[in-house]
């Protein structure tokens, strides 16, 4: 897999001088048919396949992948030809995983145009979909030939889709790099160079990725605030209860995990505090009944790093330091987001 973070129009004119394909199709939604593909259309050949889906987590689903392998068959797309996913990580998730099973797999690449996107989901091959309200339930390891990350295109996001990808900047820190940690905290996320903070992301992660693909340890660590962030998340997008974006579950998971870390001594009380102030400083708190408490413990059943009954943790084990496969009692859950709360 390559990572290439440059101009767009660089990197892809380059993947393309260098690797020929008999048809390319190419994925977007609707944010990214109107605001990206214009910017890259010059690149791709004039008889290229334009793949058109809804944007939202909630089209994240197998009756969605039917259109695109649809599309694909109907366009005869051979085993030689490539799938472009151009947009957020709903793209290239569900993307990747049409074009890894279409005829046993075809050539793709991700140019991720969220910050979440760009700092983690494209990189490391975690492929998959949504399955009966359950997040990336059903899906593949496969990596891309190429990410091409262009920081320009997070340009026209929200602030609040910008800080969605942040808390996945923030986790890398925390797991990996205290120094990194100390120095964004200091600052207001106005003052923070984004660019710079890409670049030092996916390093950690291709890093990561690197020692252990198919996570059968190490790359647990990635998921640091995951098991009750994901759980938070489910729980909150299931039949539209309210709405919450990856990145602030992420937020909440990081608190209530780091709580958590700290009562088994793993962190000081200093620094869970830390912890919590620069999350709740940018993510503010987020209201849950004490009756949705169990109901959200119960959604972490599911987790894919679960062993038989065991629901397994990534806790921080010191700032810049994590751990995993470490059991957490539903007693121990319930008192973190208790303690989020209060
Ligand atoms: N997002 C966590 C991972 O890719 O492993």
């Amino acid at each position: 897999m390559t990572v290439k973070i440059a101009p767009i129009s660089e990197s892809l004119a380059t993947f393309f001088d260098q690797n020929e394909y008999s048809h390319i199709a190419i994925l977007v939604d609707e944010f990214t048919n109107k605001y990206c593909l214009p910017i890259i259309q010059d690149l791709l050949p004039s008889n290229f396949t334009k793949i058109l889906i809804k944007s939202g987590e909630h089209h994240k689903n197998l009756a969605t992948c039917e259109q695109v392998w649809d599309r694909m068959t109907k366009a005869n797309m051979d085993r030689h030809s490539l799938l472009v996913n151009l947009g957020g990580g709903v793209i290239g998730d569900l993307g990747g995983f049409c074009a890894s099973t279409y005829k046993r797999g075809i050539d793709f690449i991700q140019i991720p145009t969220t910050l979440l996107a760009q700092v983690d989901a494209s990189v490391g091959g975690k492929l998959g979909i949504d399955f009966h309200g359950l997040k990336n339930h059903i899906g593949v390891f496969q990596l891309p030939k190429a990410v091409l990350i262009d920081p320009k295109f997070i340009d026209t996001l929200s602030i609040q889709q910008k800080k969605s990808g942040f808390a996945e900047i923030i986790k890398h820190c925390l797991i990996r790099d205290e120094k990194e940690w100390s120095a964004i905290r200091q600052q207001s996320f106005e003052e923070l160079d984004l660019s710079k903070l890409i670049a030092h992301s996916v390093a950690i992660k291709e890093a990561v990725v690197l020692e252990d693909p198919k996570e059968a340890g190490l790359r647990k660590i990635l998921n640091f605030g995951h098991t009750l962030g994901h759980a938070i998340e489910t729980y909150l997008l299931d039949k539209g209860k309210r709405k919450i974006l990856h990145g602030e579950a992420i937020a909440i998971g990081m608190i209530v995990e780091a709580f958590i870390s700290h009562q088994r001594d793993l962190i000081s009380l200093q620094e869970l505090e830390e912890i919590e102030s620069y999350l709740f400083e940018n993510y503010g708190r987020v209201k849950l009944h004490t009756e949705e408490i169990s109901k959200i413990i119960a959604l972490t059943a599911q987790d894919k790093k679960n062993k038989g009954k065991e629901i397994r943790f990534s806790l921080l084990t010191g700032l810049g330091d994590c751990g995993y496969d470490i059991p957490v009692s539903a007693s121990e859950m319930k008192k973190a987001i208790q303690y989020y709360l209060n």
